[in-house]
């Protein structure tokens, strides 16, 4: 007999569904794994407001496979415009969890974000009063900064500034890529947090570079080195809450990845608890998996846990060269054809 594994049904604590016919294919891409999903706002436009945030959340609930009883938990997207007001008003929605932050022009769909967060300093104490957490792509977009230094970057000119000036703010650094952030995170008390997305657990920037340019791999922010995906790994499978899963599952049409300017965003919602899976078997910490997966972000984001469950079979499988995304559009999952030794057990 096959081995299973059985834990309690995980939750995406970043996931893109986009919008329109897209929706179909993308939540029942994720609804098949993970029982609820903080969904990102960076649409065009971007959803910056409660009604807008919960039309948004309507279209998502329709798209639901019938049998499915997957939850969204919305986001707004902090703008130069955002007023106190407007975190008041999301406050008050028992349907929006949390304000994400994106440095204008930092990756796909960020052309309305913040251009300086100094100035947002009232709309940020608000939240600190409601207990409203910010997550943030926590990149700096100044030209005269590497793309690989990014993130260091903006730990340090960005994040430990906030940290200090509005220590009782609820953090999430979202899917963090580097050895610094991993340390920074391990050194925060309270409320902060971190995600891990399975590709920055499997890939380091050889995978996408060496021998080819792999545009499937390519994400913001971007791969790093092995050392940093070594840090990432040890974190996860360490057992610290700081780190939870959120699988930034970023699904682009596949000719706007292969092309000479392709987009960033990494489709991985139908391999991704697999790939997890994977990742604690390889490092003997299967017993920590459940806690990474289904219980950490719903501590952070004082939820009850799940009561369902999830089950993975030992069970070698191949994974779709490619999906249908339609419009008669494809996407490509990671680690498309290739095996993966795990798989999602549905009904
Ligand atoms: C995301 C997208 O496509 O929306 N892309 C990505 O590379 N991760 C945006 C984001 O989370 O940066
Ligand atoms: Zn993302």
């Amino acid at each position: 007999m096959a081995l299973t594994l059985t834990i309690r049904a995980p939750d995406d604590a970043h996931l893109h569904l986009r919008d329109g016919t897209s929706l179909m294919y993308t939540v029942a891409a994720s609804a098949k794994s993970f029982k609820r999903a903080v969904v990102m706002p960076n649409l065009v436009p971007p959803i910056t407001c409660v009604d807008t945030a919960h039309a948004y959340r309507e279209r998502i609930q329709q798209a639901c496979p019938p049998s499915s009883s997957f939850t969204p938990l919305m986001t707004l997207y902090l703008t130069d415009q955002t007023t106190p007001e407007i975190i008041d008003a999301a406050a008050a929605s028992k349907h929006i969890l949390a304000i994400k932050l994106y440095p204008a022009g930092a990756t796909t769909n960020a052309h309305a974000g913040v251009t300086r967060l100094d100035l947002l300093m009232p709309v940020l104490e608000r939240m600190a009063e409601h207990q409203l957490p910010l997550l943030m792509h926590g990149e700096v977009t100044d030209p005269d900064v590497d793309i690989f230094d990014r993130e260091a970057v903006f730990i340090e000119r960005v994040l430990q500034p906030l940290r200090q000036a509005i220590p009782e703010l609820p953090l999430v650094m979202e899917h963090i890529t580097t050895a610094d952030a991993v340390a920074f995170c391990q050194a925060q008390a309270g409320r902060f947090a971190a995600t891990v997305t399975p590709h920055h657990l499997i890939y380091q920037r050889n995978d996408m570079l060496v021998g080819g340019i792999r545009p499937h791999l390519y994400c913001l922010p971007i791969l790093k080195r092995r050392v940093d995906q070594d840090a990432l790994v040890r974190a996860v499978i360490s057992g610290d809450p700081r780190f939870f899963l959120g699988t930034d599952s970023a699904p682009h049409a596949r000719h706007s990845k292969e092309s000479a300017c392709g987009c960033a965003g990494v489709f991985n919602a139908p391999v991704a608890m697999e790939v997890y899976t994977h990742v604690f078997e390889e490092h003997n910490a299967l017993d920590r998996l459940e806690n990474f997966c289904s219980r950490y972000a719903a501590e952070f984001y004082q939820l009850p846990c799940n009561t369902d469950t999830l089950t993975l079979v030992r069970e070698p499988w191949i994974v779709p060269g490619q999906m249908d995304y339609g419009n008669q559009d494809t996407l490509i999952p990671m680690l498309a054809g290739q095996q993966l030794n795990w798989k999602v057990h549905h009904g």
